[in-house]
């Protein structure tokens, strides 16, 4: 009798133990996996001009209100399903964004997000950070992506 008390506490014993590393596994792979998740979105890319029809992009010094007024409805219209300002949502949000990329990479995104999740790097990579979710093509012609990013730098860093 004695000995099978004894036995049963060293399983049980042994068990617990095994259920601890169990759980320490899987915590740690969760926070590694947080950490890699914030460097694309976080990461600064100011070379990179992406992949696509876009290869050269002025930008002037001072907002241009009413191309920027015209970005923002038709990014209210077809971008809002995904995108927040201010915060993560189902993609980055778009706030800073020249800050992080050249404008040539944002509007090849936004005009040719298929080739570009295929062929650039750091498109791939955030493709992978936000867990394989598609940036969708929504059809913008060259001309009306230049008035989103023209929106994208009213906003707040
Ligand atoms: C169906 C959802 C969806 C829609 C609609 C969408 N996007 Fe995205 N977008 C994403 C996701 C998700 C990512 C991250 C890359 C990936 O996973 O494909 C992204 C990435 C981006 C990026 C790169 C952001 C960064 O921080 O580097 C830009 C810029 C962008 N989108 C702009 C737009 C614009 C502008 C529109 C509207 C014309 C738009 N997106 C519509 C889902 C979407």
């Amino acid at each position: 009798m004695k000995h099978r008390v004894l036995i049963l506490v060293l399983l049980s014993f042994i068990t617990f133990q095994c259920k601890q590393k169990q759980v320490k596994g899987k915590f740690s792979f969760a926070k590694k996996e947080t950490s890699e998740k914030l460097q694309a979105s976080k990461s600064i890319n100011l070379e990179n001009k992406g992949v696509g029809p876009i290869d050269s992009v002025v930008i002037s010094e001072e907002i241009n209100a009413e191309m920027a007024e015209r970005g923002r409805a038709l990014y209210d219209q077809k971008c809002r399903a995904c995108h927040k300002v201010g915060s993560t949502f189902i993609g980055p949000p778009p706030n800073g964004i020249l800050e992080r990329r050249t404008p040539e990479w944002v509007m090849n995104m936004i005009i040719n997000p298929e080739e570009m999740l295929q062929k650039d790097s750091l498109a791939k990579a955030l493709f992978i950070e936000f867990n394989g979710q598609l940036m969708t093509n929504q059809q913008v012609t060259a001309e009306e992506a230049r008035t989103i990013l023209e929106y994208f730098r009213t906003l707040d860093h």
